[in-house]
């Protein structure tokens, strides 16, 4: 009874959306594991993958191989026999940071490779997206792919736009920006009092921070319970929509969709290492993390531990943590660059820590995480002594493109489909992100696959921008495992049929109306499927195929067969060789 009323008055105190967003203590089930260690994927992950494999994927290679096909360019047989087979690939889809323009950019690419557009089903590139077997995103990107996997993968369209004003998913709603909401100080002020309030629950037995408000923030956005209509709305605003329950979304538990992972970084004050250019946050020697729906961990040999994802919050096996996961906060953390500005402004740190003050030995700008791998790997990881981890955005180490998860050796990776719209200057993507995945690699490999030879410098992307491009295609003889092979699409460049480019908008731009949306998504369609009609004819007729030839190669190279037909003139097209 006192525990009822209890609740209730916390209900009552700070409404729906704050209890929603604030986790229970309970003691742990029977059989509770804090970590699992080691660089291997977790028996949850194996099992949904073998269910995809066997369940999802075959039907989804055998579609896409009949849209190739239609395209009428004659494929080597073994393209048609590999897709069509059991010995099909394992393609996995990395989509980058880069704010909504990231986000937007994205979505144009996955709607390419979605086999449910008419459009992208013509061009011959659609249905790669029902066939892959893992998405990762990060900041702009974890957006992306936390929106699509909590309204249970609707279309690209869908997605952005809702399904007007009755849908749980009202879109993206890009009328409004993410923190100055309103230019009515009245307006502003009651939504910046209800970011504030939704915290309340949580912070009564966990440290909060600005990452916090920013997920709560973010939430209206790319999470369910918000419409157009119901934006000031005290309602819930997607309080209690976990990474974990996506487990129990339909399309996961029928294991349609591809396995869903939001890279983050660390923030450490016991790391010393080398700030990759242009960047001023994460030296690239940090560990790095990674949220799934199972688990949230390190693959990195300097840590190699992981705890359920369901029980983040929790740092001993007597009391659990559960409703910690929130999939704002989780992708805001992902998208959490307080630690880069000046702390000075940083006023709505300021804010929360007036609301709820926290303990001097906390930072208020980093999302904050009590530590479940206290203890472990004291040797070498850095933060194995700090009780709480203080996590930010997964591309400030310069790694703006989330490769590493399709890395970890045991998702046996072919084939990255890595989607770059990082600004490297004027809004386009130049290949810095993959220039600091490959020197990361050279820092610490250990258990890790290898990763393709990338060019050294930006000047050496120049070309590789502006069209597809594959790395990894010969994969050097003295490597035991080839590691996968990358399908590079970058937001490079404006448009080569010269109308003025739609893609390159700003990192901090969050209000797009809808013709800049479709604008958007209308050139990411030409860049994802090379179809800019130059003359009347596409710019390449026969990009279907070389994607195809691209997909299948080392499942061609696993069966001893030579590269014939389309595929060699393909890869003369669009492979990069160190
Ligand atoms: C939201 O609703 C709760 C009751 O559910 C109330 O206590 C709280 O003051 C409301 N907040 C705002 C900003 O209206
Ligand atoms: C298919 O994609 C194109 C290009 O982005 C878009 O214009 C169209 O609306 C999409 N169709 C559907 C049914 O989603
Ligand atoms: C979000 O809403 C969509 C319908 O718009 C629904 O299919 C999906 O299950 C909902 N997701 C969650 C996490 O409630
Ligand atoms: C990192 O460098 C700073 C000064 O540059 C020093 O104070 C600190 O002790 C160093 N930390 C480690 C872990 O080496
Ligand atoms: C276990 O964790 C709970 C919740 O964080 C904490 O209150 C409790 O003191 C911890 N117990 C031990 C034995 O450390
Ligand atoms: C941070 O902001 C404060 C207040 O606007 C300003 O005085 C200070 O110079 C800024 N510091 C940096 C490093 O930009
Ligand atoms: C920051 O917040 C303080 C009060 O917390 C206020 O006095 C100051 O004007 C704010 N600064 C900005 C730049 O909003
Ligand atoms: C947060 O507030 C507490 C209590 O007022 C104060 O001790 C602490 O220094 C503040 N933290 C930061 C990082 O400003
Ligand atoms: C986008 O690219 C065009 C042409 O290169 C350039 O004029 C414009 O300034 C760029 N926009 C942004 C926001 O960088
Ligand atoms: C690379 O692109 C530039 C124009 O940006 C062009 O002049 C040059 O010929 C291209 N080089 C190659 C090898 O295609």
């Amino acid at each position: 009874m006192l525990g009822f009323s209890a609740a209730f008055t916390l209900l009552l105190l700070s409404g729906a959306a704050s209890a929603a967003f604030g986790p229970t203590i309970e003691r742990c089930p029977a059989d509770f594991k804090l970590v699992r260690r080691g660089q291997t994927i977790s028996a949850s992950e194996s099992q949904y993958i073998k269910e995809r494999r066997e369940k999802a994927i075959p039907d989804a290679f055998k579609a896409y191989s009949q849209n190739v096909k239609r395209t009428g360019i004659e494929l080597p047989k073994y393209v048609e026999e590999i897709l069509e087979s059991t010995q099909f690939p394992t393609v996995g889809i990395s989509t980058s940071g880069g704010g909504d323009r990231a986000a937007i950019f994205g979505a144009g690419v996955l709607n390419a490779l979605d086999g449910r557009n008419s459009s992208s089903v013509k061009k011959g590139t659609g249905g790669l997206l029902q066939a892959a077997t893992h998405l990762a995103g990060l900041s702009g990107g974890s957006w992306l792919l936390t929106s699509l996997v909590q309204a249970n993968f609707p279309t690209i369209q869908h997605l952005i736009f809702g399904d007007g004003h009755k849908q749980d998913f009202g879109g993206w709603l890009t009328s409004f920006s993410v923190w100055t909401v309103s230019t009515d100080p009245a307006e502003q002020a009651i939504f910046v009092n209800e970011v504030l309030q939704e915290m309340a629950v949580k912070a009564k037995h966990f440290p909060v921070s600005v990452g916090d408000a920013w997920g709560r923030a973010l939430a209206r956005h790319f999470t369910n319970g918000t419409t157009v209509d119901t934006f000031f709305s005290n309602t819930s605003h997607g309080a209690g929509i976990l990474f974990s329950d996506f487990v129990n979304l339909p399309t996961i538990a029928s294991h349609e969709q591809p396995f869903p992972i939001i890279v983050l970084d660390i923030v450490s004050n016991h790391i010393n290492g080398t700030i990759f250019p242009g960047m001023n946050g994460i030296p690239l020697n940090s560990p790095m993390f990674e949220v799934n729906i199972f688990e949230m961990g390190c693959y990195d040999d300097v840590l190699a531990a992981h705890t359920p994802t369901k029980h983040l919050g929790t740092t001993n096996e007597s009391l659990c943590v559960t409703g910690f996961d929130q999939a704002m906060f989780i992708s805001g953390t992902s998208s959490n660059l307080w630690n880069e500005l000046n702390r000075t402004v940083t006023n709505f740190s300021l804010l929360v820590n007036e609301t709820y003050p926290q303990s001097p030995a906390l930072r208020l700008d980093t999302s904050n995480y009590p530590n479940p791998f206290h203890g472990i790997a004291p040797d070498t990881f850095s933060d194995s002594g700090e009780t709480i981890l203080s996590m930010c955005d997964g591309g400030e180490d310069g790694q703006v493109t989330p490769l590493q998860p399709m890395l970890v050796p045991d998702r046996k990776i072919d084939v990255i489909i890595a989607i770059d719209a990082v600004d490297d200057g004027g809004g386009f993507a130049h290949g810095a992100s993959l220039i600091a995945t490959q020197q990361r690699m050279q820092i610490f490999p250990g258990g890790l696959a290898t990763f393709p030879a990338v060019p050294t410098t930006l000047e050496g992307f120049a070309n590789l921008t502006t069209q597809p491009t594959f790395f990894g295609c010969t994969p050097s003889q003295e490597q035991s495992a080839p590691g996968p092979m990358l399908v590079y699409i970058a937001n490079g460049a404006p448009p080569r049929d010269g109308s003025p480019p739609l893609t390159n908008t700003s990192t901090g731009q969050f209000i797009y109306t809808e013709p800049e949306l479709q604008g958007m998504l209308a050139q990411t369609f030409v860049v994802a499927t090379q179809g800019a009609e130059v003359d009347g004819a596409p710019e390449d007729p026969e990009w279907a195929a070389c994607l195809a030839c691209a997909a299948v190669d080392r499942a061609r190279a696993r069966q001893g067969l030579p590269r014939n037909g389309v595929c060699v003139t393909c890869f003369t097209r669009y492979c990069w060789e160190a």
